[in-house]
C-alpha cells in the first residue's frame, strides 16, 4: 500500500468511528430504561402498556429519543392488557397522574388521564380499552420544568355495574379523589397496575454528538421527580480499536 492509501484507509476507519459511537448514543439513549426501583414496586400482574410507537412501556421510563417524549403528548389512547383478566369479568380501568403539578408538591394529586368501566374480560385480556368511558383519555402533558411525571394504570375487577363520577369530579380532571371514589364503589385492592415516566421534551438535552469524551448530558435535575437514570458512556471501545487497526495499516 502507498502513503496515500494508508491515509485514506485511516481517514475511512476514524469516519467509521464516529458512525459507530453516534449509533451507540442514539441506542443507549433509545433504550427503555426501568423505572427507578422505589417506583418498580407499583407494577403488579404483568400490565402491557403500548402506544403504536412505543411497545410495553409498563414499567419504564419513557426514551429520550425520536422525539417520543413529544409525541406521547399527541398520539391516541395505548393498549392495556390484562392477560390475567378472567373472561367472564367486567373491569374498570384507571389512569391518574400522582404528580401534578409536580412530584415534589402534587397540590392537584390525582390528574385523571382516564376512566372506562364496563369493560369485558376478553378486551382487558387483548388490551382494546372499550366500554364506558366515564373520563376520556387526557394524554401526558408533563409541564415545563416539573422533573419527571408518574403515569399510573389501575385494573379493578367490578362487582357494580353503576360506577360514576360525582358532578363535582366531572367538572375538573384535577385533585381527583381517588380514595374516595374507590370507597364508593367498594373496589377494594386493585387486581393489576403500573406505571411509566415522563417528563416534558424541553427538559430533555437533545443527544449530543460525542465531541471529547463523547459522554451524553444527563437532563437537568427537576426536583425529587428525577428517575435516578444514568446514560451509558458511549465511546468505550470503538476508538481505541480503531486506532488500533489505522495503526497497522499505517505501519504495514
Ligand atoms: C410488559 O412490561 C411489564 C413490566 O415490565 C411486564 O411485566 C410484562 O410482562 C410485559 N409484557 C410483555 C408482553 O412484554
Ligand atoms: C356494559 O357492557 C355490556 C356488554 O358490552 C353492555 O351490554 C351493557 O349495556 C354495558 N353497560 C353499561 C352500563 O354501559
Ligand atoms: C347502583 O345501583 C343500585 C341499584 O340499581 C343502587 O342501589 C346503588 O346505590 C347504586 N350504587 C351506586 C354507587 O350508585
Amino acid at each position: 500500500m502507498d502513503w496515500t492509501m494508508r491515509l485514506v484507509a485511516a481517514a475511512l476507519f476514524l469516519g467509521l468511528t464516529v458512525v459507530v459511537t453516534r449509533a451507540q448514543v442514539r441506542m443507549s439513549q433509545c433504550a427503555s430504561t426501568p423505572v427507578p426501583n422505589e417506583d418498580a414496586g407499583f407494577c403488579r400482574g404483568n400490565l402491557e402498556v403500548s402506544y403504536t410507537e412505543l411497545q410495553n412501556i409498563s414499567c419504564k421510563v419513557v426514551p429520550n429519543c425520536n422525539n417520543y417524549r413529544e409525541k406521547i403528548t399527541t398520539w391516541p389512547p395505548p393498549l392495556v392488557k390484562y392477560p390475567g383478566a378472567s373472561e367472564t369479568a367486567t373491569y374498570l380501568l384507571v389512569m391518574v397522574d400522582p404528580d401534578a403539578p409536580s412530584r415534589s408538591t402534587p397540590l392537584a394529586r390525582f390528574w385523571r388521564h382516564w376512566l372506562v368501566t364496563n369493560i369485558t374480560g376478553t378486551n382487558m385480556k387483548t388490551g382494546r380499552i372499550q366500554g364506558q368511558e366515564l373520563s376520556p383519555y387526557q394524554p401526558p402533558t408533563p409541564p415545563p420544568r416539573t422533573g419527571f411525571h408518574r403515569y399510573q394504570f389501575l385494573v379493578y375487577r367490578l362487582s357494580t355495574q353503576n360506577i360514576s363520577l360525582l358532578p363535582e369530579e366531572t367538572g375538573s380532571p384535577g385533585a381527583w379523589q381517588l380514595d374516595q371514589f374507590q370507597v364508593r364503589f367498594n373496589l377494594g385492592i386493585s387486581e393489576a397496575a403500573t406505571q411509566f415516566m415522563t417528563q416534558n421534551h424541553m427538559d430533555s438535552p437533545p443527544v449530543r454528538a460525542p465531541g471529547g469524551g463523547g459522554s451524553v448530558q444527563a437532563p437537568p435535575t427537576g426536583g425529587s421527580s428525577e428517575p435516578k437514570y444514568k446514560p451509558k458512556q458511549a465511546s468505550g471501545l470503538a476508538l481505541p480499536a480503531c486506532i488500533h487497526i489505522a495503526y497497522h495499516l499505517w505501519s504495514g
